[in-house]
């Protein structure tokens, strides 16, 4: 079987470069999906409280572990701490609550989902009369250092970012005691963010790409909007090495020194998915892919007028 490489974090740390991602895979479809997923080799999952799938997730794992597929030391398993668990004195419940949820004694990895905070309570999208998202106001500064303690605590390896911008890291950076190890950010051909790699390579922290696919099966896809898997010169370039357009957008992202997590429930594609390591993309097709790059992010939360919102800066 074949075995991905990793990275190596500023923590000494690894994880594979690629991983299964699963926001939107349907609480009854993902644990069959996690499980072919470690059949086929795949080590490293992308969970998320707010994907409210965890236990389904946790099933799978619990299973392949006690089936002695894998053991747990073989796996790589991340979870987010979503915007309504900012305040310091909620985050260890949260980071609890997930690893009850995936029925781990420790993740591997736990982000700072996005660097809005929500009001705190049992709506994950609070909002209010006139439908705006509700802000809580928590500095950046005191969610990671109760994100620390769950280092301190063993509850957690490693801790990390997610759709934060320079700006937002550079200060957490400067105060850290844990430096981030990961920050994880939309990135494909449409939206290559070359400067906040280069600045993430320029402090050591490793960059995981979200929606390599282009996320098509997001609710808010627009029609008429041109979906980056149907993309012609993506087709022509995936045509020249005879594999498929999501295959070549996965080795677009390791090639560019990236972990990669694209999601799929469906067998034959977790696994056409995970059989990109017998190809490279040449220099000149890399080129090519990067120039189809059209700031064309497809994810955020709606909620400009956040204080925190992170994508008004140019990166
Ligand atoms: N940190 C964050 O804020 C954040 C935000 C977005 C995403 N993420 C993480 O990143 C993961 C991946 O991003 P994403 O889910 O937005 O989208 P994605 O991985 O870019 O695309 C997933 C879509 O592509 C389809 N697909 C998968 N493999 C395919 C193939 N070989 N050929 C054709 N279609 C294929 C899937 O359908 P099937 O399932 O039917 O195969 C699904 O519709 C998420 O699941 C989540 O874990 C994190």
């Amino acid at each position: 079987m074949t075995s991905v490489p990793t990275i190596k974090f500023n923590n000494g740390y690894t994880c594979p470069v690629l991983g299964l991602g699963t926001w939107k895979s349907q609480p009854g479809e993902v644990t069959q999906a996690v499980k072919d997923a470690i059949d086929v080799g795949y080590r490293h999952i992308d969970c998320a409280h707010i994907y409210q799938n965890e236990k389904e997730v946790g099933q799978a794992l619990s299973q392949k572990i006690a089936e002695g597929v894998v053991q747990r030391g073989d796996l790589f398993i991340t979870s987010k701490l979503w915007c309504t668990f900012h305040r310091p004195d909620l985050v260890e419940p949260a980071v609890r609550k997930s690893l009850q949820d995936l029925q781990l004694e420790y993740l591997d990895l736990y982000l700072i989902h996005w660097p809005e905070g929500f009001k705190e309570g049992g709506d994950f999208f609070p909002r209010d009369a006139s439908g705006k998202l509700i802000p809580s106001h928590i500095d950046h500064l005191d969610i990671w250092k109760a994100m620390e303690q769950l280092v301190n605590k063993g509850l957690v390896r490693s801790i990390g970012l997610s759709n934060f911008n320079k700006r937002q890291i550079e200060r957490i950076f400067a105060a850290a005691t844990i430096k981030p190890a990961v920050l994880q950010i939309e990135v494909h051909p449409y939206l290559n963010q070359n400067l906040l790699l280069e600045y993430c390579r320029s402090i050591n922290v490793a960059v995981t790409a979200y929606s390599p696919l282009g996320s098509p099966d997001r609710s808010d896809t627009k029609p008429g909007k041109p979906l980056l898997m149907d993309d012609p010169s993506l087709k022509s370039v995936a045509d020249k090495y005879g594999k498929s357009p999501a295959q070549v957008l996965i080795r677009y992202a390791i090639d560019r020194g990236l972990i990669v997590i694209p999601k799929s429930v469906n067998k034959t594609r977790i696994s056409q998915n995970f059989n990109v390591f017998d190809f490279h993309l040449n220099s000149e097709d890399m080129q090519h892919l990067a120039a189809l790059e059209c700031n064309g992010r497809t994810c955020t939360l709606g909620d400009e007028e956040h204080p925190d919102y992170p994508f008004h800066d140019e990166y």
